[in-house]
């Protein structure tokens, strides 16, 4: 697909197909998430990619919808906070780095026809049991991957008027 065909079409998919991801699939999708930028090339980040047959009880600890293990994966995104880098006035880019990455394996997965979804509203400390994640791992960002059941539905985004000021910082007058 070109690339403005695929942010167009990539969407959060809310059901899945038990249907299998070939594992060249998966491994497509986990070698786009490698290729992403990261802060000084640090690549603080690691993926748990977890098979959801038969663990389906566990993952609904982390995420409670139906839809979270509905796909054949899920896969969790976490950071090593000491492994990134930090800017001069100690902001640490782990999350910034692990989000691009995971943004890479969103949109590898669209491309060749599989569905994902950001979650961000999971329990953290059932991910951790659940994962086995050490202390000094954090975990960021879930989704399933796996053939998508249901269909998009219309985007709906802030004006581009909203999103992007120029030359300063320029509230919109009334705002
Ligand atoms: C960081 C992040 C966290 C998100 N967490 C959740 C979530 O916990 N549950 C959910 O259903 N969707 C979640 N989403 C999906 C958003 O709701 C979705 O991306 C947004 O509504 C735009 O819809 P679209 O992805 O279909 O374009 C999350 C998205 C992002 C980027």
């Amino acid at each position: 697909m070109d690339f403005y065909e695929l942010i167009q079409q990539r969407y959060s998919v809310r059901s899945y197909r038990p249907d299998p991801v070939s594992p060249e699939k998966l491994q497509q999708v986990l070698e786009a998430a490698q290729l992403a930028p990261s802060a000084a090339n640090r690549q603080p980040f690691r993926l748990i990619v977890v098979r959801t047959e038969g663990r389906e009880n566990e993952l609904r600890l982390i995420y409670g919808r139906d839809w979270f293990v509905q796909a054949p994966y899920v896969i969790g995104i976490c950071t090593v906070p000491a492994e990134a880098w930090s800017r001069a006035d100690g902001k640490n880019y782990a999350d910034v780095d692990a989000t691009i990455a995971m943004d890479h394996l969103v949109l590898a997965a669209a491309e060749i026809g599989l569905g994902t979804c950001w979650v961000g509203a999971f329990d953290a400390k059932a991910a951790r049991d659940v994962l086995g994640l050490p202390a000094d791992v954090e975990p960021i960002a879930f989704t399933p991957l796996g053939l998508p059941a249901d269909l998009a539905r219309p985007k709906r985004r802030r004006d581009l008027a909203d999103l992007v000021h120029y030359d300063r910082w320029n509230p919109r007058p009334g705002a």
